[in-house]
């Protein structure tokens, strides 16, 4: 393991994948292994890109004109490659962030945003910190936004009725907030989903599919193998 000191990794894929989860027990098996792993989100791991997020998903927002979405988004990452990301990596500590460039492809892209002009921005706002490696963690948006609805509400508050809330899912499972992305029609989850799937030929840094809906610790296991080889 000693090939992944100074290594920037991220995680990434459509709504509902299971990004978290993985991240946190890859961070262990990680830090186990006696390598120092820094763990980071986009948007969001800064105090200034903190507050973007909460902008950047607030519900009553969701009318933003798409460029202001996508810079904010590349505002926000701009400051976590400054102050977390790069000085990390300078440091020699292994760097797994929870999405990155690669989400705005798909996010950004899906809602009509250039492929070339996202590359291009996300070129100007992290320079030459591209990650390692990317694993998009695939879900069919059905399985995906059916784990999002029967997450428990983490005490958040907000508007409850979803546009894509899947067929079968408990009315209890329902009553969460969803923010500004999730509540998106279905037709906009389905393109994401296409966008990261077409990256492993489109984005300028290395990306790996893995199937997500398999059970967590085969998940595991396939991104284990893969970092071995990096
Ligand atoms: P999260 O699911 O990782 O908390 O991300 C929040 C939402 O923001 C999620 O629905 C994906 C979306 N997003 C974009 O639309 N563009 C981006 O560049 C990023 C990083 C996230």
């Amino acid at each position: 393991m000693d090939g992944l000191r100074g290594k920037f990794l991220v995680l990434d894929g459509p709504d509902g994948g299971g990004k978290t989860t993985v991240g946190r027990l890859l961070a262990r098996r990680l830090t186990d292994a006696g390598l120092s792993v820094v763990q980071c989100r986009d948007p969001g791991g800064t105090k200034v890109g903190d507050r973007i997020r909460s902008v950047l998903l607030d519900f009553d927002l969701a009318s933003m004109d798409i460029r202001c979405e996508t810079f904010l988004f590349m505002a926000s990452r701009a400051q976590l490659v400054a102050e977390i990301i790069r000085p990390a990596l300078a440091a020699g500590k292994l760097v797994l962030c929870d999405r990155f460039i690669s989400a705005t492809c798909a996010y950004q892209g899906a809602a009509g945003y250039d492929f070339e002009a996202i590359l291009s921005l996300g070129r100007h706002a992290v320079g030459t910190t591209w990650p390692a490696l990317t694993f998009v963690l695939d879900v069919p948006p059905d399985v995906g936004l059916e784990r999002i609805h029967r997450r428990p509400d983490a005490g958040r508050t907000g508007s409850l009725v979803a546009t894509c809330v899947p067929a079968g899912v408990a009315p209890l499972a329902q009553a969460r907030h969803l923010d500004a992305m999730e509540r998106r029609p279905r037709s906009f989850h389905d393109q994401v989903r296409a966008n990261f799937l077409a990256l492993p030929s489109r984005y300028p840094a290395p990306v790996e599919i893995v199937d997500a809906s398999a059970p967590l610790e085969q998940v595991l296991e396939t991104l284990w193998e893969r970092l071995k080889r990096l």
